[in-house]
């Protein structure tokens, strides 16, 4: 079973790095601004294409989506926002950028905790972030929630990545969500103080690290891992031999999970087909697209994952909705700050 929560939102602004040209708001085309690449997402729509004959265009904009949202106004040819963690979602919300949307497909098909209340975003893959741990240095006995892993036992010996990365902004901002700022706090300071090394790198390059030696555990997504052993390189398979996922806080909350998603711009001059198309990626077909292509998890049971993935085992997630999760993420980026998580 599955659950989760989130957080993010990058900075940044400069539109020049927006990548591509407009594409035209050509009538019932359906144009996206993407966070995600293209090339994770282009099966997807493929498939939407070819079932509806919707012609979908994609921009990818890693970087200066809002602004670029922002400075396009009601003239934007955008459609839909795809992107990852919900707090980058919200924060599209909280611009003004994105308008509600009824849809008792979406709502039936996409549990509460992953959308928004008021329509505005919907979760349409899942993501957990559990603990890693290289097998030769650790035992799962030792291991238990990601409280515990501010204790002193984990001095030195622990990776993750920045605290910029809002995939750590979110897990934060549900250690404050469940413990409260100020124990949220302590924890922070407790982890940084065990860090293995200052971070640096994504979240494969944690997971390297603690297959190299330079630390024993490893925080990560698990599409990485599942990315690493069913890639094709034969040093980052090697590294993922020696990893194994441990599901934290199972007496508890849950493992902290998070979206991708998406939600229908306010600008949209396509809004039926835009729809149309968040519900093709919560359906069954697309659900299991994602599930084989981008080894994330479905947002609602019964959808069934890769074997790879199907090989971290079950697991509960955490049911905090992420519209709550990502209230926090402010405080969760200060908390960061004071505790010295660069
Ligand atoms: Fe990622």
């Amino acid at each position: 079973m599955i659950t989760l929560r989130a957080r993010g939102v990058a900075a940044a602004a400069i539109l020049a790095t927006v990548c591509a040209a407009s594409p035209a708001a050509a009538s019932g085309e359906v144009n996206i601004y993407s966070y995600r690449q293209e090339v994770l997402i282009r099966p997807l729509l493929d498939r939407f294409e070819e079932t509806t004959g919707i012609k979908v265009n994609v921009v990818f904009a890693k970087k200066g989506m809002i602004q670029r949202l922002k400075a396009e106004g009601v003239n934007s040819p955008a459609d839909v926002v795809l992107t990852v963690d919900a707090a980058r979602l919200i924060r599209v919300k909280e611009e003004g950028l994105l308008q509600p949307v009824r849809s008792a497909k979406l709502e039936a098909d996409i549990p509460a905790q992953y959308r928004d209340p008021e329509g505005h975003w919907f979760g349409l893959s899942v993501r957990a972030r559990p603990i890693m741990y290289n097998t030769a240095k650790v035992k799962p006995a030792d291991l238990s929630t990601y409280q515990d892993l501010a204790d002193p036992k984990w001095k030195g010996r622990i990776c993750i990545r920045s605290s910029s990365n809002v995939y750590n902004q979110s897990l934060l901002a549900a250690m404050i969500a469940h413990m409260g700022k100020d124990k949220a706090e302590a924890w922070a300071k407790g982890l940084v103080a065990n860090f293995a090394r200052k971070p640096q790198g994504g979240d494969r390059d944690q997971i390297r690290a603690a297959a190299a030696g330079e630390c024993d555990i490893a925080i990560a997504n698990t599409y990485y891992l599942a990315g690493m052993i069913k890639g094709k390189k034969d040093s980052d398979k090697a590294a993922a031999a020696k990893m194994k996922i441990f599901w934290p806080n199972q007496g508890g909350t849950g493992a902290h999970v998070n979206v991708s998603g998406a939600g229908v711009t306010m600008s949209s001059k396509n809004k039926d087909n835009a729809i149309k198309l968040l519900e093709f990626l919560a359906g069954d077909e697309a659900q299991r697209l994602y599930a084989d292509k981008v080894n994330e998890y479905p947002v609602r049971a019964g959808i069934p994952v890769t074997k790879v993935v199907a090989g971290f085992g079950e697991f509960k997630a955490d049911t905090l909705r992420l519209a709550t999760l990502a209230k926090h993420n402010a405080e969760a980026v200060r908390i960061a700050d004071r505790a010295g998580w660069p």
